[in-house]
């Protein structure tokens, strides 16, 4: 097995790794700790079926099934990311922490492309533990100690998915705390963070872009290209990724989500 980092300060390739079959401990530590230091692991051509892809997923925590999503036929865990039609459904194509209106947010997703356009649908990370660094320490003290509220219902729009997401918002810190590394992260985004709460309207409309818009700046991000077969499973704690909508054909993805843990 090969770990690359890429050349941005987040993401690595993974080579020399069959994810259909079982992983040894030694690689599996590796595995571990390349995917919270570089936020990102990429796996090209793996082609997994959905017990395979549920059982790579589990190498980083516990796959559980995300009430969100459809799942695909046979599975109670893998669940699909459909743009048959080639038309990118709006929510992903924000910068976005997935399911941050949940009061534990997954770990992680994995997803691997299935079926992909001829041009166009890469998705983009972003190392938010880069981004809190980027801030100048005035800065990070005030935001360190602030929480922000997050609802999924309003931008993900009148889809059937959006029924099921929680009425009530759930409040979390601006700044997390990776558990593992200690690493400071940004925790909000355009996608659901609703407002500051210890803000008032004025200096939220200040803050909050400034804060969610950190995700934009190149140089902490990171394009992945897909090809079919291929396997992207990323920290949810510490990296933002988007969706680009810039396709017209069937794009459509496996996704296996990784139980939460506490935001603090
Ligand atoms: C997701 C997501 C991005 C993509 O699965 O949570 O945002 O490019 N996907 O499909
Ligand atoms: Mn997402």
């Amino acid at each position: 097995m090969k770990i690359t980092p890429t050349n941005s300060l987040v993401g690595a390739y993974v080579e020399d790794i069959d994810l259909s079959a079982p992983v040894e401990s030694d690689a599996v530590d590796e595995l571990v700790s390349a995917w919270h230091k570089w936020g990102v692991l990429f796996f090209r051509n793996q082609n997994l079926n959905d017990e395979q892809q549920v059982a790579a997923a589990s190498i980083f925590g516990d796959p559980v099934p995300y009430d969100f999503a459809p799942t695909t036929e046979g599975s109670e865990i893998v669940h699909k990311i459909d743009n048959e039609d080639g038309k990118p459904k709006g929510g992903s194509s924000n910068w976005h922490t997935d399911a941050t209106w949940l009061k534990e947010p997954p770990r992680g997703s994995m997803l691997q492309a299935i079926k992909l356009p001829s041009s166009g649908g890469d998705t983009l990370f972003a190392s938010m533990s880069a981004a809190f660094d980027s801030l100048s320490p005035s800065t990070q003290n005030f935001i360190e100690g602030l929480t922000a509220l997050h609802h999924g219902g309003s931008k993900l729009g009148a889809n059937r998915i959006a029924k099921k997401i929680p009425e009530d918002a759930v409040s979390h810190p601006v700044v997390r705390t990776h558990p593992v590394t200690g690493k400071k992260c940004i925790f909000v985004n355009r996608l659901f963070t609703q407002g500051i709460n210890e803000l008032n309207p004025r200096e939220n409309e200040a803050l909050l872009p400034m804060l969610c818009d950190l995700s934009l700046r190149p140089e902490l991000q990171f394009r992945f290209q897909w090809e079919e077969g291929d396997i992207a499973v990323w920290d949810n704690r510490s990296v933002q990724h988007y969706a680009t909508p810039d396709y017209s054909e069937a794009r459509v993805m496996h996704r296996v989500v990784l139980a939460g843990d506490p935001v603090e």
